[in-house]
């Protein structure tokens, strides 16, 4: 293999690197497949602070106290030098049993003008936005000594700064819920903020449970961070994997995503240990993901736990797996049972009484890890149980193609497998140009449910890796490029594809894992070159896949046609450090527009993007002159580039 100047290695040959006479032919006499209408969707799971600290717009870190066992980590005692408190958390007075202890905070001395009470630090900082309204809730009691009032306020880091104000009174010994909301002026937007709790005379206050909410996506309740919303609406998602990935399997049995345990309202969930290392709320539970699908129009495509946990834990097929087959029945009765059934009547009862529209349930999660090679029974339990309940769902095998033959599942034909990649960005443009080719056409369809390029020495799960950026380059969107182009190709056979891990909080606390595809900190949030690709592909696609041919060139590439209007979206990746003019040559075609759409990303191999340039790598569109069925086109070095050709047959 040649090795290039760029520092990719020529992914094809090395003669195709001398580019003689770069050619690119679409064959547009037929089409030679269907592209899948749901190729382009989205995974997610609790990584990265992806929900607490993310997408669920909750801005209390801890707002139940149960984050760590001995300390109320992210509260502080407020205080000046004429006022006094103290705090600790006090099991002994919990709310109820699913909120197991509360903060007692104690206030020994203060006065109007010298309150004292606690702070929360939020997610690493509360955002404060100019005339917005902030949705406070707490439950608390109170000793008998004291009513009120007490004050809920936004204020700067330093304290000096009051953004915004409320007070409530009417505390009890009893617990009881207030509700206050909290406006903002023409403040400039800032996260240097604090969450405030204070009291201006002494008194005990127990807290059970203290959220803020800003305004959300659609102004829902217990809702979504509206920026990070926006963002995945413009990735066009068909479908949405949840909930994970890693996050579904748990560390432990105990610690899986009990889907039980994460719905009702948010005083009900108890929350759990995530795999990644931080403790979830479960705020974001089974009805919120449900519903975020509804708000993207994308289809749920629900991961149920299947007996293995990734401390290698696992269940033994038969009677002791068959509890967590019924587990998994009532979350499937839950998403799409009529009122009449008993989850269904439930998920009416949280709110949602219309059944959500499901096909697929993947069994688990990269169960190749699983060295008790127990899968396939685990895998032949849920199928068959699925399949006898609800005839018309898919089945998703976590062991695809990627893993080796004997690893698969043999003793069923899932209607689907999950195939990971996280490789190099050498590895993809390698890849990428074969991918599948060789895949059985009459096995099972193919779901890509995690994938993502690294252009670091690194691998995701280096811990190496963290000293990284979170969000990968120019140069990984290259790589992530010619792969989708790759997927897209073989769209008959690849009917799902998405990126993995979608969202990343960049503070140092916040992450675990990298690259990720779309940045953010309290206050906003950024999309990565890739991020940018996918968008690219997924807004430009056909229902027709064209055959194409690439020869004398490294450019990678797609073609797809529209057949109500003809359009052909072609997609091509230059890896390389020159421009590359190619042939393209559409046969098949009567005649073709002169004038296209380009939409193109292009830059220096490490330009990437970040909370303070967030721009740096964007899309630009160009108008395409002199287009024929026979053309010259020029891509930019180091590019990505979707031609919209208005063609006719
Ligand atoms: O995407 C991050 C992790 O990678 C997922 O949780 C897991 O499925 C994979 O190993």
């Amino acid at each position: 293999m040649k090795k290039l100047t760029t520092g990719f290695t020529c992914a094809i040959t090395a003669a195709s690197c001398l580019a003689a006479n770069p050619t690119f032919t679409i064959d547009a006499s037929h089409a030679a497949g269907g592209v899948s209408p749901k190729l382009y969707g989205l995974m997610t799971e609790e990584i990265n602070h992806s929900y607490d600290g993310g997408l669920y717009a909750e801005l209390i870190q801890n707002r139940a106290f149960l984050d760590d066992a001995t300390t109320p980590v992210h509260w502080s005692v407020v205080s000046d030098s004429d006022s006094a408190a103290t705090i600790a958390l006090d099991a002994a007075n919990s709310f109820n049993d699913k909120l197991t202890t509360s903060l007692r905070l104690t206030v020994t001395k203060a006065a109007k003008n010298h309150p004292a009470g606690v702070a929360n630090s939020g997610y690493w900082g509360i955002p404060v936005q100019p005339k917005a309204t902030y949705r406070a809730s707490i439950l608390a009691r109170a000793d008998a000594n004291f009513s009120g009032p007490v004050t809920v306020s936004i204020v700067s880091d330093d304290g000096r700064t009051v953004y915004a104000t409320q007070k409530f009174s009417g505390l009890a010994t009893d617990w009881k819920k207030f509700e206050v909301a909290l406006k903002t002026g023409r403040v400039k937007p800032t996260a240097k903020a604090r969450f405030e709790i204070t009291l201006d005379q002494p008194g005990t206050v127990w807290f059970g449970l203290v959220s803020l909410f800003p305004p959300t996506w659609n102004d829902q309740l217990n809702g979504f961070r509206k920026d990070l919303m926006q963002m995945l609406v413009d990735l066009n998602p068909k479908f949405l994997r949840f909930p994970g990935g890693n996050y579904v399997e748990g560390d432990t049995v105990e610690t899986r995503f009990d889907w039980k345990k994460t719905i009702g309202p948010i005083e009900e969930r108890h929350g759990h240990p995530c795999p990644w290392g931080y403790r979830s709320t479960d705020g974001l539970g089974l009805l919120e993901f449900l519903e975020w699908c509804e708000d993207l129009k994308a289809e749920p495509v629900l991961a149920v736990y299947a007996g293995y946990s990734l401390k290698g834990m696992h269940v033994n097929p038969g009677p002791e797996l068959e509890p967590f087959v019924q587990e998994a029945l009532e979350e499937i009765e839950y998403v799409i049972g009529g009122t009449n059934t008993t989850w269904g009547a439930q998920r009416a009862k949280d709110g949602h009484p219309a059944p959500f529209n499901l096909r697929y349930v993947e069994i688990g999660n990269e169960d190749w890890f699983d060295k008790s090679k127990s899968y396939d029974a685990r895998f032949a339990q849920f199928h068959d149980a699925i399949k006898a309940r609800y005839p018309q769902l898919k089945t998703i095998s976590t062991i695809g193609n990627d893993q080796p033959e004997a690893a698969q599942v043999h003793t069923r034909k899932p209607d689907m497998t999950d195939e990971h990649y996280y490789r190099s960005v050498d590895t993809f443009l390698q890849m990428s140009p074969g991918y599948a080719k060789k895949y059985d056409r009459q096995g099972p369809e193919i779901f890509v449910g995690e994938w993502a390029a690294y252009e670091t020495s690194f691998p995701p799960w280096d811990k190496q890796s963290q000293k990284e950026p979170p969000t990968p380059n120019l140069k990984a969107a290259l790589g992530d490029a010619a792969f989708m182009a790759a997927m897209e190709r073989n769209s008959d056979l690849i009917k799902m594809q998405c990126y993995a891990p979608l969202l990343v909080n960049v503070n140092p606390g916040g992450r675990q894992w990298r690259p990720d595809l779309i940045g953010y900190d309290a206050l906003s949030a950024y999309g990565s070159p890739s991020f940018y690709a996918i968008q690219m592909f997924s807004r430009n696609v056909g229902d027709e896949i064209l055959s194409t041919t690439p020869s004398d060139t490294s450019i990678q590439g797609c073609a797809t046609r529209d057949s109500q209007t003809g359009e052909i979206y072609l997609k091509l990746v230059n890896p390389l450090a020159t421009p590359e003019t190619l042939k393209i040559d559409i046969q098949g075609i009567a005649s073709v527009e002169s004038r296209a759409d380009a939409i193109i990303l292009t830059g220096k191999l490490d330009d990437s993007n970040s909370l303070a340039q967030p721009q740096k790598v964007i899309p630009a569109t160009k108008t395409v002159r002199g287009v024929k069925p026979v053309f010259d086109y020029t891509l930019p070095p180091h590019s990505i580039v979707v031609l919209t050709l208005k063609a006719r047959s």
